[in-house]
């Protein structure tokens, strides 16, 4: 099923239940060769969520701020982005043009993100494509400046979001968590990924 909410095109249940296992199996492998780790942020305050990266850069947060790094924290290069990431993006974007980064994040039991902007790219003429696994995380989507009413939806297990054209810039973010909800990870939580365009 495909529905729009304020420009951001939502693919419930895109990915099939092997579909969702195989990319699972891509994460650990990614995040085997480059370890989750829990950023600062400039406000001092660690995010609750873990994440590592896949591409050429991963996106990466201390207190001096955002930006996209060209190693692991570790010192080690990312990981390509897995195949079966590659494949989703062109086939829901359409476009030539690959991702540099595909960021993985991790909300266990508690985690969650606060509203904001994907704007640390060099362009904001490229889309973020997005996708769910495990438990179900309540996505809320905002306008193109802070505040206003905003709309919230259940993403679930195979959901895939693709934020682009005059919604590039929406302000987003995760609510919360349904801890438990999807038995895809042995030991619960929620994996986000989001690939990036950054040059
Ligand atoms: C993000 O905005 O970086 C993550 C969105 C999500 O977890 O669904
Ligand atoms: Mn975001």
């Amino acid at each position: 099923m495909r529905a729009n909410i304020r420009g951001f095109d939502i693919f419930k249940g895109h990915l099939d239940a092997a579909a969702q296992a195989a990319l699972v199996g891509d994460v650990r492998r990614v995040a085997e060769a480059a370890p989750m780790f829990s950023p600062d942020t400039p406000y001092g305050k660690k995010m609750s969520v873990r994440m590592t990266s896949a591409g050429s850069v991963g996106w990466y947060a201390d207190r001096s701020g955002y930006s996209y790094a060209p190693r692991h924290p570790g010192g080690g290069p990312w990981p390509p982005i897995p195949g079966a990431v590659l494949a989703l993006w062109r086939e829901l974007t359409g476009l030539a043009r690959d991702p540099d980064c595909c960021l993985i994040n991790y909300y266990g039991e508690g985690a969650r993100m606060g509203m904001h902007q994907d704007k640390d790219e060099a362009s904001f003429d490229w889309p973020v494509l997005s996708v769910s696994l495990g438990d179900a995380g309540l996505f809320r989507i905002g306008n193109a400046t802070r505040g206003g009413k905003t709309e919230s939806i259940w993403l679930e297990s195979g959901d895939v979001v693709v934020m682009g054209g005059a919604a590039r810039l929406t302000y987003h973010g995760v609510d919360r968590i349904r801890f438990g909800s999807s038995t895809l990870l042995p030991k619960g939580g929620r994996i986000n990924l989001t690939c990036r365009v950054v040059f």
